[in-house]
Order: C-alpha cells, then structure tokens, then sequence
C-alpha cells in the first residue's frame, strides 16, 4: 500500500479504518511534537533539505525537498507483508509468523519494543545543540535528516504499542516522551544514550557506533516472529543505513584532515594547525566503541536464549546462517576474566546469544577501521594507525565490568588503568581542544578547517548548494 500524505499522520497501515487508533495516536501527535519542540533542535532554520519517505518498495522510497523542520512528515511505514512469511528459528520455526501478540509473550515483546524505542528520541535529545557549531550546511542537513529519522522511528514503535498492547502500551508510549538522556530523575533506559553528543567528532563517532549498535538490534527484531515488528524494523534499517553514512564518511573526513595536516607539517601535533590529533580521533573512537559495545548487554543471558526460542528475536541474518537455527546443541567460545586474566570458555551458543550479536558488530566497526587507515596511508602516513581496542577496555555492562582492560588487552591494577586512562580516553584537554574547533560554518560551499569536504553533495546537489536556508 502507498502512503497517504493526505491523512495527519501520514501512514501505509490503513490508519482510516481503525477509529480508535487513529484517535489515540492523535492525541499523541501533539505531545510528541511538544516534546520535539522542547528537546528537539536548538537552531532555528527556514528550511532543510530532507527525504521523506513516501513508499517503502525498492525503488524511489524517497523524496527530498525543502521543508521546514517542524512541519516534517513523521509517519508511520512498515515494510511490504509477505504472506507467506514463516517464523526462522526457535521452537516456532517453520510456522506462520504472528500478526498479533501471543499473550504469553506480551511483557516480553513489549519490553523490547519500549528499550528499542527509548534510544530513538534519546538521540535527537543527545544532539540537539549540535547545530549550533555545524561544519557546513552538507553537515548540518545531515544531523537534521538523522533527527527527523530518529523522531520517525520513535512514532515506529509507538504505533506498535498503540496498536498492539492496549492501555499499557499508550502508556509506555506516554512515557517515551518524559524520561530524557542525560536527566537526573528520569534518564533514558540506556548507558550510552545519556551521554552527551557536545561536539562534531563525538557526533560522527556516535553515528559511526552507537547508530551501529541499533543497526545490529534492528537486525534481531526483523527476524522476529511478531509480524508487524518485525516489518517496521525492516523499514527502519533502510533509514538507518543513511546515518551509517553520515558517521563513516564523518570520521573519514576528520582522519583525511589530519593525515592532509600530519604530512604538510611533518608532525604528529596538528593541534597548532586547526586540526585533530590522531591520537584524540583514537580517544574518541575507543569512547564511542566502548560505551556501544555495553549497549549489547551481558554476554550470557538466559533471557535472550528465551526470546530466541520463542521467537521474539532472532540472530543478526538469521536466514543466511548454516545452522539448525534452534541452537539447543551448539556452543560457542566467550572471552572472560578469570583470576585476573583473559580466558576464553566455551557456553552454550543459546546463552551467548549476545555475544553472537556482539561479534557480527565488532567484524563490521572493524570494516570502519580499515577504511581510515587507508586513508592514512594514502597520505603516506605510516604506523599503528587506528585500532578498534580490546573488548574488555572500558566496559561497564557484561563479563568485564569493573575489570581493568587496556586497550591492547592486558589486565592490569586499578591504579595502573588509571595511570593510563589519559592516554586512552579524552581528557578534558582533549575536549577543550576539539570544542574550540566547533565554529559554525552556514556559508554554502564552506567547510569548516578541521575536516575534509564530502565527495558527493545529497541527491546529485552541488556542495554549494543551500542544504539548510535560515
Ligand atoms: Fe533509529
Ligand atoms: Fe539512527
């Protein structure tokens, strides 16, 4: 079905013929678009240059125009039902998917609709100042394009629980737009996601990783065997590749820069020179990594075994893998610290099932790695170049919590950890040093001298072009 601009929520899931839910998502339109003023973008703009999605096919999803922010078109898209769709693994495998909640299921399913929803609109509140230092009008109407996004995948999984989970759902759904990241009383579900986006580098890297991880999550919910969710996870990831984009060529521009400045001055400090370090993009990096690999939970948990066998949620391409897809014989090998070391165990595959997830996108964040080391090298800048660090390094969440992990590896005391943490982490210094370099750019073809210009302007438009008009 195409989507209907003429409703007011713009949907393709028949919104018309059900009453009482296209009343109650109405009424939850304007405190959505309340919470949206209040902790959406901070810049004020005439218009931005956005997609919206108007089908969700394999063709021509996508319309770009200028559009004032306020007025984007947040609605609700689930990708095509396949009829014939059957449950991929667990102990359902081989039948027919659910186009309802089984009841036994319900707490479960909505729990999981709830922390995937709580990440969307935390994002937009993360990055709400950015604007206000953009690097360019390209960059700045990519932030924008990644927010209204964020805002759309929020109504995503509020039109599941509207529809889906009666009057505990449009309460969680309620509750989505009080809880805040970063707030004291009510923070948002997730480490990572109360954290602050303050800068450009820490922008890029959070869409490089932390946008990453959702990735990966949406990945486990498109296999569900709960139709709808999984058919608007499936729409999602669409959109979502776009802010993938946005992070990988971010950090390529910033790593161009520095790699351009580094031969230039034959030197490792390009601080001097407006650009920045190597070794703060290392920071960084290891920052952002750290924080999204927490985002992926425990390393065993028998919870997730259970959403797995009954269905809820699969495995990152669940119907490309070579196995049973039930899992109840396999195991696999986990990292741990035993005894002040790093040892590998073998567990069951079903208990890992994290891990598995884990794995998949750590193989991917490495792809990122790669990229920009030849970038570097291409500017005939040799050595170490940048690594993703040690699994264990900086955790939080999971098997290597409270361990004292460098970034090489090794176990170490908490003293020496500390010891070492400003080389591995930002420093206060370090953020000093990249806010100084957040300067609006809005001048159209103008690019902030900190980083390197795109390749491509959005849609075939020039660089020059006025992505964002004030
Ligand atoms: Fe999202
Ligand atoms: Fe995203």
């Amino acid at each position: 079905m195409s989507i209907d601009y003429t409703e007011r929520i713009p949907n393709n899931v028949n919104l018309a013929e059900d009453r009482r839910l296209q009343r109650a998502l109405e009424s939850w339109q304007p405190a959505f678009l309340h919470w949206w003023g209040e902790m959406g973008p901070t810049l004020p703009t005439h218009d931005v240059y956005l997609r919206t999605a108007v089908a969700v096919g394999r063709e021509g999803w996508a319309n770009f125009a200028r559009v004032k922010v306020p007025e984007y078109r947040w609605g609700i898209f689930l990708a095509e039902r396949d009829p014939d769709r059957q449950i991929a693994f667990g102990q359902h495998k081989g039948e027919p998917v659910w186009q309802q909640v089984p009841g036994e299921h319900r707490s479960s399913l909505q729990r999981l609709i709830v922390v995937q929803g709580d990440t969307e609109p935390a994002s937009v509140e993360q990055q709400r100042r950015l604007g206000l230092t953009a690097p360019s009008l390209y960059d700045l109407r990519n932030l924008f394009q990644v927010n209204v996004e964020e805002g759309r995948h929020l109504w995503a999984m509020v039109y599941l629980l509207h529809a889906y989970f009666g009057r505990a759902g449009r309460d969680e759904a309620e509750a989505l737009l009080l809880r805040n990241s970063g707030s004291e009383d009510s923070p948002r579900i997730l480490g990572a996601f109360n954290e602050e986006t303050p800068d450009w580098l820490s922008f890029f890297m959070f869409t490089y990783f932390t946008d990453r991880d959702g990735k990966y999550q949406l990945g486990t919910l498109k296999e569900s065997a709960f139709d709808p969710l999984s058919r608007t996870c499936e729409f999602m990831l669409k959109e979502e590749a776009h802010h993938m984009f946005v992070g990988t060529t971010g950090v390529d521009r910033v790593v161009e820069r520095t790699a351009a400045l580094m031969a230039e001055h034959d030197t490792d400090d390009v601080a001097p020179f407006g650009g920045i370090p190597l070794a703060v993009i290392q920071k960084y990096l290891n920052f952002h990594y750290s924080v999204s690999l927490d985002l992926f939970g425990g390393e065993t948990s028998t919870n997730v075994a259970n959403y797995f066998t009954s269905g809820l949620k699969g495995r990152w391409q669940e119907e490309r893998r070579k196995d049973d897809h039930v899992l109840t014989e396999a195991v696999t090998t986990v990292e741990q610290i035993d005894g002040g070391r790093i040892v590998t165990a073998e567990l069951p595959a079903l208990t890992a099932l994290n891990h598995d997830l884990r794995t998949a996108y750590i193989a991917d964040c490495q792809t990122g790695i790669t990229r920009w080391n030849r970038i570097l090298a291409s500017n005939g800048i040799t050595g170490p170049g940048l690594r993703l660090p040690h699994v264990g390094f900086n955790r939080k969440v999971g098997l290597f919590a409270g361990g004292h992990v460098t970034p090489g590896g090794t176990m170490v005391d908490a003293a020496a950890w500390e010891a070492g943490r400003p080389a591995w982490l930002p420093t206060p210094a370090d953020k000093a040093h990249v806010e100084s370099l957040m300067r609006p750019v809005y001048e159209p073809g103008k690019i902030a001298a900190w980083l390197a210009p795109p390749r491509n302007g959005i849609n075939g438009q020039p660089l020059d072009y006025s992505y964002v008009r004030f």
